[in-house]
């Protein structure tokens, strides 16, 4: 490298990463963690060389042209949906991600959620907490076995397959999934996987879990026709993007009682919140905490990290999501 790269990150990362990206860059940190407003994210594409932005950052068309000084957008993070790769690429714009090091934690907390709502623990613990806990009784906080259901996963790549490993070989579930490409044979062998179309998914699964990415194709995927398809008896559980799942629709029908429940860990337009998923019954609802562990999120800074060094060494990066055109 030759003369330090400017690299703007608009998030705090974990400690160990920011001292990395210092060591090989002039890092301009966001010290104050709040999230950059569009004109500060116009700013730092003109400003800097480099840009780390994380899933909360829009990086819309609107935010690109020939007066952008950026070079790369080192995502942090697997998922891309928030930058507009096409503006970027068109404007010479590299973009990367960090896939593959957040597999297994996104799984982990998969699981968590399905086992919070069947098992409906938020909702026992809220009841210790309050007070209002009277004794063991045999009808109490009654919820629904784990263990040897079916579960229907969409989109079988890198987490859903994690997911399918841990359910298959940790709670006896039988799996069913739905997956524009097909697995290789081995894991449909390790996991007795039984590929399904989407209706025939939603229809036969005792808890859908969703792992596809936010594209054009799944925006909407879930809509009131395909949760009307899902039985009454039936749980939601949303790990990958918000806006796969027509939120009203998700939360008119819990409120009817044509869904047993939902767990859900991303939302569309988040942080905001709709209201009537808040007020929603038996829904477990999480900050998109999916990759948030010290372990992680170490890991996917450190990813950024290395992408940035190959690509200001000339090389690819290793981890390319879109090239510049
Ligand atoms: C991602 O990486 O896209 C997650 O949603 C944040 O961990």
């Amino acid at each position: 490298m030759n003369a330090r790269p400017r690299v703007i990150v608009t998030r705090r990362l974990p400690t160990h990463v920011e001292r990395a990206l210092n060591e090989y860059f002039e890092v301009e940190l966001n010290e104050v963690d709040i999230a950059f407003d569009p004109a500060r994210m116009r700013a730092a594409l003109l400003d800097a060389d480099a840009l780390v932005p994380t899933v909360g950052d829009r990086l819309g068309a609107d935010l690109f042209d020939s007066t952008v000084r950026v070079r790369i957008i080192a995502n942090y993070g697997v998922g891309t949906d928030h930058i507009d790769l096409g503006a970027a690429a068109g404007h010479g714009l590299v973009v990367t991600n960090t896939p593959g090091v957040l597999t297994d934690c996104t799984a982990d907390l998969t699981i968590a959620l399905m086992l919070a709502v069947l098992r409906r623990t938020g909702e026992a613990e809220r009841e210790l907490r309050a007070g209002e806990w009277t004794g063991w009784r045999p009808t109490h906080m009654l919820g629904r076995r784990v263990s040897g259901r079916t579960l229907g996963i969409i989109g079988f790549g890198r987490i859903g397959r994690a997911v399918a490993r841990r359910a298959h070989h940790g709670f006896g579930m039988r799996i069913l999934f739905h997956s524009p490409t097909p697995p290789p044979a081995a894991v449909i062998e390790d996991l007795a996987a039984e590929p399904r179309e989407l209706d025939e998914l939603l229809r036969d699964s005792d808890i859908v879990s969703i792992h596809a990415p936010s594209s054009p194709a799944t925006r909407g995927l879930i809509g009131p026709r395909e949760l009307g398809l899902m039985r009454p008896d039936a749980y939601l559980v949303n790990t990958a993007r918000g806006d796969i799942v027509d939120e009203p629709a998700l939360a008119t029908a819990l409120r009817a009682g044509r869904l047993a429940g939902a767990g859900l860990d991303v939302f569309d337009g988040e942080p905001t919140i709709l209201n009537e998923l808040v007020d929603a019954p038996n829904t477990v609802l999480l900050p998109h905490i999916g990759s948030a562990t010290l372990e992680t999120r170490t890991a996917m800074g450190m990813r950024v990290v290395e992408n940035l060094r190959a690509f200001f060494d000339g090389a690819s990066p290793p981890d390319m999501v879109s090239a510049s055109r």
